[in-house]
């Protein structure tokens, strides 16, 4: 096979990007007051089946936004996983919350609902789900648990486009949801996220949350409050709707590579795959991740796939053992094992929309190779 390298992404972007990025230079719409950010909201609140949506310069802002939009008392307390990129916890800590982890399930490498409760306390107000890396967190333990306790429900569906729970779609759940559409999302608009919600006060202050918090009927250039410039710009936008149009190719694409590494990797002696499906989902494969048996076979596989010229990147590292938060004081001594280890033996391998049929060929074989 000739093959020079094999990217752990590249996107796709050959639907109409390039014809609604010319008409933005045409026209001049080329800051986020052009005619295609209303579009891409319209269009993103309609697949997901929510009221409002609220476009915003990447996924880590929105958590920023939708978590201010809130509006929970300072100090509160908000369950999330350990098992995340860090921008939830991020989000929570600058909004002075209170994230309080919890580990994740070995086969899902989701949230362990059953391990939510013993962590509720008078102070908590909300649980923050992250789907992780293509199947959804078990949503009916999280609402039964939000209604039980009445808590809000923040939910981070950055890598969940299109995915369902049951017959409903990822990003519909929560009293405020986000998207990311950075470049290895399943739609991408270069940078880029969106804050859904069905509440129309929510919507309204995260319009106002993402403008600098100027007041929509006040006078310009007075504000009651601070917020942020986290506007996404219309040729983003442009980009997003295009890349929407083919959400359902995308979608098919991910699935048939996804399904074609797990059954040639699913009996790879000494790795383990996250589920191929859950009673309520079948897997979207947002990445292609493996759990070795040990870190040492890990770094063995990934240094064998480098030479290889095939790209990986580790799994995200937990919570509660980031140096930066750990400096602050927060969850010390604290342990999740399974979490540790998922994240120590954990890596992903090519997953991107670019692939071709040969580089994923090309992949498997040497895995098996390394393996042999
Ligand atoms: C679960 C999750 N939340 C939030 C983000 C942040 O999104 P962004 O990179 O657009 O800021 C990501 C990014 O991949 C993510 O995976």
């Amino acid at each position: 096979m000739n093959i020079k390298n094999v990217p752990v992404n590249t996107p796709l972007l050959d639907g109409n990007e390039l014809i609604y990025l010319t008409e933005c230079i045409k026209t001049g719409w080329i800051s986020s007051e052009g005619p295609f950010i209303k579009k891409f909201e319209d269009e993103m609140a309609s697949y997901v089946n929510r009221k409002y949506a609220i476009a915003v310069s990447n996924g880590s802002a929105a958590l920023d936004i939708a978590i201010r939009a809130l509006d929970l008392e300072l100090g509160s307390e908000v369950i999330m996983p350990t098992f995340t990129i860090i921008s939830p916890a991020q989000s929570l800590i600058n909004s002075g919350l209170v994230p309080v982890l919890v580990d994740c399930e070995e086969d899902t490498w989701n949230m362990n609902t059953n391990l939510i409760e013993q962590k509720i306390t008078k102070k908590t107000k909300a649980i923050l789900v992250v789907h992780i890396y293509g199947l959804p967190v078990d949503m009916k333990a999280i609402l039964n648990l939000c209604k039980k306790y009445n808590l809000k429900l923040i939910e981070d569906a950055a890598e969940m486009h299109g995915q369902k729970y049951d017959d409903a779609q990822c990003g519909s759940f929560g009293d405020i949801s986000i998207f990311s559409f950075y470049p290895n999302k399943h739609i991408t608009s270069g940078e880029g996220g969106m804050i859904m919600c069905d509440d129309l006060l929510l919507a309204e202050r995260s319009r106002k949350l993402r403008n600098l918090a100027f007041e929509p009927n006040g006078r310009r250039f007075v504000h009651e409050e601070i917020g942020w410039n986290y506007r996404m710009t219309n040729m983003q936008a442009a980009i997003g709707l295009a890349q929407l149009e083919k959400i359902n190719e995308h979608l098919i694409k991910k699935r048939r590579v996804g399904e074609k590494y797990f059954k040639e990797l699913n009996d790879l002696v000494g790795f383990n795959l996250q589920k191929h499906k859950t009673k309520n989902s079948t897997n979207i494969y947002w990445v292609f991740g493996l759990v070795a048996e040990s870190e040492k076979l890990a770094n063995d596989m990934v240094n064998f796939l480098t030479k290889n010229k095939i790209g990986t990147r580790p799994f995200f590292w937990c919570m509660h053992e980031q140096p930066v938060f750990l400096k602050m004081g927060l969850f010390r001594n604290e342990k999740y094992p399974i979490a540790e280890k998922i994240a120590r033996c954990g890596f992903y391998i090519p997953s991107g929309l670019g692939l071709s049929e040969n580089e994923v060929d090309y992949v498997i074989t040497k895995m098996k190779e390394f393996v042999r």
